[in-house]
């Protein structure tokens, strides 16, 4: 499930897309973010806001919900797309290990370019997970299930 050069550019190309669609009217920092399903289709994410600070969600976190409503259990790469090539939250962290650490995480800047590539295993050391909790990883386990 090794991505190419031309998919990597594709994800980070659309994690700067994306960005434009960030709700971000209190920090103003826009987030983009595009996940990579094993099944080859992409989602988007976007950080939307809310008066109620601590009610907004991240544009990882959004990511990943909108793939998991759409079916996807597995994941091969995030590109995530800010001003600065800022690295995910641990609250995102967290929430993207449930379905695997080896996750590439591609980081970007504003202008596209490549800051940092890393792991979700490297972001996330001694992750707690499905298996403390004596589950298979969400990847791991049938839509249905
Ligand atoms: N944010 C993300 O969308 N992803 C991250 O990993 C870091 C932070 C958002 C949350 C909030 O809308 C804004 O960036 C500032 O924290």
């Amino acid at each position: 499930m090794n991505m190419n050069d031309d998919e990597r550019r594709m994800l980070m190309a659309r994690a700067v897309a994306v960005r434009d669609r960030a709700y971000a009217p209190y920090s103003n920092y826009h987030v983009g973010a595009a996940l990579l399903a094993a099944s080859g289709k992409v989602y988007d994410g976007v950080n939307v806001e809310n008066a109620v600070y601590p009610a907004g969600i991240c544009a990882e976190r959004a990511a990943l919900v909108n793939a998991v409503s759409g079916g996807e259990r597995k994941f091969q790469a995030i590109a995530i797309a800010t001003s600065n090539g800022g690295s995910p939250c641990g609250v995102c962290r967290q929430m993207l290990s449930e379905f695997g650490l080896d996750l590439v995480v591609l980081l970007v800047d504003e202008r596209g370019t490549l800051a940092h590539e890393t792991t979700l295993r490297d972001l996330l050391p001694r992750a707690f997970g499905p298996k403390d909790l004596g589950k298979d990883e969400g990847g791991s386990m049938k839509a249905e299930g």
